[in-house]
């Protein structure tokens, strides 16, 4: 699903930076260029990172690897 039209990122992309340690939309901004010109995008990329963290908060994932 494609999450910012300026730079044509998808939610895989957002999620890929999420994992990589942004935090916020300012970071996913930085990282990937997403929600860096109209900020329409902006909305559904705090949404990505509070589902991201939603998902890993509370939930202890047996997982682990590396
Ligand atoms: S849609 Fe993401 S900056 Fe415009």
């Amino acid at each position: 699903m494609l999450v910012c039209h300026c730079h044509a990122v998808n939610d895989r992309t957002i999620r890929q930076c999420v994992h990589n340690g942004a935090r916020s939309e300012h970071e996913i901004r930085e990282a990937c260029g997403a929600g860096s010109s109209c900020g329409s995008c902006r909305p559904a990329i705090d949404r990505l990172i509070e589902l991201h963290h939603d998902s890993q908060s509370g939930i202890s994932s047996s997982g682990a690897q590396g």
